[in-house]
């Protein structure tokens, strides 16, 4: 069976990261970890991969806070061919993507956020969700575009808000419901990959 060569990206925890080369390891998803990076020096994420012996990377952003400096992204875009990476997995990477990334990955580049997009993108999604009333969230994995949050959606996972919800309990039960739902859609590219 072919493997899916994959990146991860993530500025912090990173326990989508965690799950996802758990579930290599095991030899239940045939994909390849080729590289993580992140774009915060001291992210956990990047213990994580140092952990799994997986490649790793710290990439400095530049000087603006959402966005990357062009030449770090183009610097990415590089890191990534030489790589030999085909799917780019966003795990809580906190920077919008522009052309330099969208181009050389399009359709490869897919991320999860913790709401029913298109409702509550943006920070703290499920604090926003309680906020609203919302009595049902949950989250989605979308295709990557220029936008926070936004793109063409793969597939959403829905977690009923239960009356005495905390902001924090929510956030465990959706973290729960993304690793499930961010596997699940890597397992779907690595069969396409076939
Ligand atoms: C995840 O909950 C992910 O949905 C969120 O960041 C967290 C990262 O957690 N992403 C966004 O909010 C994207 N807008 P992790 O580092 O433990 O995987």
């Amino acid at each position: 069976m072919k493997r899916l060569p994959i990146a991860i990206l993530g500025s912090g925890r990173g326990s989508n990261c965690r799950a996802i080369l758990e579930r290599i390891r095991s030899g239940d998803l045939p994909a390849e970890t080729r590289v993580v990076i992140s774009d915060v020096l001291d992210a956990p994420i990047l213990e994580i991969a140092r952990e799994f012996s997986v490649a790793n990377a710290y990439l400095p952003p530049g000087r603006f806070r959402t966005r990357l400096e062009p030449e770090a992204e183009e610097d990415l875009v590089k890191m990534l061919r030489e790589a030999g990476v085909h799917l780019v997995v966003l795990a809580g990477f906190m920077r919008v993507l522009h052309a330099p990334m969208l181009k050389a990955f399009p359709q490869r580049i897919i991320n999860i956020h913790p709401s029913l997009l298109p409702k509550f993108p943006g920070l703290e999604a499920w604090k926003q969700a309680l906020e609203a009333g919302e009595t049902v969230t949950g989250c989605t994995v979308h295709y990557v575009d220029e936008k926070i949050d936004h793109g063409q959606i793969i597939a959403q996972r829905e977690v009923v808000i239960l009356p005495d919800e905390t902001p924090e309990t929510l956030h465990a039960r959706i973290q729960i419901a993304e690793r499930q739902l961010y596997l699940a859609v890597i397992a779907e590219f690595c069969e396409k990959y076939q």
